[in-house]
């Protein structure tokens, strides 16, 4: 069976948590897609859902000119999910009525089970979820019945079993709903009658076909960065067209220590020497001279990276595309609902190539999330060390190093990074976080070395735990585990007197510092 006959859709009316929804119904091997809201019902039926979700959203149903979707989809005998504004959205549709709470309900709360129902299978008759919202179902509409209660909240989950409508007022993809994945396993499997087929090695080979059928004949340049994403769009490339690829790496001297020869040689073994490394380390440094400001500085990055490519495509001849490393979550950012998400930093690729050098797109990868790439890697034969390598910037450590950048500056960074790095690989914990590195203050501080004062360099230290990057905590890492860093880095890092250690979170920080 072509596992993705099996999908969900899940119409996005803006919650911030759309995709942990979808990442959580992949999870459970079922295929599934974002779609706008608005998507009608004969749109959707093309592709023959076997379930319909309705997202969150923060807007309110009782607002005129909020998004609504078409009224078809009850009607498609599809089994539909409305989670907190999608349950509004159900309940209005039908002929019920939705009231404004008063406050606002926000955080935890414990749901109360009536038994019995298909959706809760397996659950306690309590369960802790995760509330936010401000308006709730106070009239059911015909036919429906309320499966569970809160405290607060009379409808917290409601039913027409026999036409499969369900509405619940919790966020069952968020972790603080300790069931929430067995909940929304049992709608995919119990209700939507899933079997749980969408297995990597079908991602993999329909990938392959795609590429294939897309390119054609025709030549593809795959920039690769160091990181995964990239280096598995290399991969898939590489199997569909084989020696039509050519494979580019950009030496631009930001990188972390030892990692030209690492990608080198992993790149080695995975298809040959069909990497080739550009160095343009003078170029780069000699733009970024004197130059302090953040975005600045990835706008000049960016920038210098199209004109080395440009130069590089002009010499290599006869390309017509370039592969990019887009993942699904850079592309859904619920468009239809709150335009294209704001500008916090100006992320750059290789982005303005493709227009000036009238080069087409391709993106294998972009209907996959992180965790799906991953496992993509493995089985194309990526080293596990590989696979599991931390996301690194673009820029790299131009926007580590904070101010003004130079190769001096840049390689004193480079050796502590390389400390905190070795250390936490020896701790084994670099797996268990998402993302570590040092960052350079633009700072000086006093310090004592035996009887001498000192006035020296400051180094900060992050490390965030996260899920998808979009948010992330502080690692709490030990004490003395950190202790034993910053002894290292001191003792071994000339031009440094002292280490901090980043406890904020995103937000209100960003996991970089510029
Ligand atoms: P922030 O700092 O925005 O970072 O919380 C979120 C994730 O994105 C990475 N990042 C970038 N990646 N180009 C990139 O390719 C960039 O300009 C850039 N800025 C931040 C960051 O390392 C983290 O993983």
């Amino acid at each position: 069976m072509d596992p993705k006959q099996e999908r969900i859709a899940i119409l996005d009316f803006g919650s911030q948590y759309t995709q942990l929804i979808a990442r959580s119904i992949r999870k459970a091997r079922v295929f599934c897609e974002i779609h706008p809201p608005h998507r009608t019902a004969e749109a959707l039926a093309a592709s023959r859902p076997a379930g319909i979700i309705l997202s969150g959203g923060p807007n309110s149903v009782t607002e005129k000119g909020s998004a609504r979707p078409d009224p078809a989809i009850f009607r498609m005998g599809v089994p539909v999910l409305g989670i907190c504004y999608g349950m509004h959205l159900l309940t209005q549709r039908l002929g019920g009525e939705v009231r404004a709470v008063g406050a606002r309900e926000y955080g935890g709360a414990t749901l109360r089970i009536d038994g019995g129902d298909p959706l809760f299978q397996g659950l306690g008759p309590t369960e802790p979820v995760w509330m936010s919202h401000r308006d709730e179902s106070r009239v059911l509409p015909d036919g429906f019945r309320t499966l569970a209660t809160t405290d607060t909240c009379p409808a917290a989950a409601i039913a027409h079993q026999e036409k499969r409508l369900y509405g619940i007022q919790f966020h069952p993809e968020v972790s603080h709903t300790v069931h929430g994945k067995e909940l929304l396993a049992n709608f995919l499997f119990r209700i939507c009658g899933c079997g749980g087929h969408w297995r990597s090695e079908e991602i993999l080979q329909e990938l392959i076909e795609t590429v294939r059928a897309q390119i054609g004949d025709a030549r593809v340049l795959c920039a690769v960065s160091g990181g995964v994403d990239s280096a598995v769009t290399a991969l898939v490339v590489h199997r569909a067209i084989g020696d039509r690829m050519v494979c580019r790496f950009v030496d631009n001297g930001l990188l972390r220590r030892g990692e030209v020869e690492e990608v080198t040689a992993a790149f080695k073994g995975l298809f040959g020497d069909r990497l080739k490394v550009l160095d343009g380390r003078r170029q780069f440094f000699q733009a970024l001279q004197g130059v302090a400001d953040p975005e600045e500085k990835r706008r000049i990055i960016g920038h210098t990276f199209i004109r080395i490519f440009e130069t590089e495509v002009e010499q290599i001849g006869g390309l017509d595309f370039l592969a990019q490393g887009t993942l699904y979550p850079d592309r859904i950012e619920s468009t239809a609902i709150r335009g294209p998400s704001a500008v916090i930093k100006t992320h750059h690729n290789v982005g303005g190539l493709p227009e000036k050098m009238k080069l087409k797109l391709v993106e294998p990868l972009r209907d996959l999330f992180k965790d799906e790439v991953r496992e993509l890697g493995r089985q194309l034969g990526m080293a596990e060390s590989f696979v599991r390598r931390h996301p690194f910037p673009g820029p790299g450590l131009a926007v580590r190093v904070l101010g003004e950048v130079d190769e001096e500056r840049v390689r004193l960074l480079q050796g502590v990074d390389a400390i905190f790095l070795e250390e936490l690989r020896r701790a084994g914990l670099y797996d268990q976080i998402g993302q570590a590195f040092a960052v350079l203050l633009p700072v000086r501080s006093v310090g004592v070395m035996g009887d001498e004062r000192t006035y020296q360099q400051v180094v900060a230290l992050r490390a965030v735990e996260t899920q998808d990057f979009m948010t992330a905590d502080w690692a709490h890492l030990e004490p003395e585990f950190l202790s034993l860093v910053s002894r290292r880095i001191v003792n071994e890092t000339p031009g440094v007197n002292r280490v901090v250690y980043d406890i904020s979170s995103k937000p209100p920080s960003t996991i970089e510092w510029e």
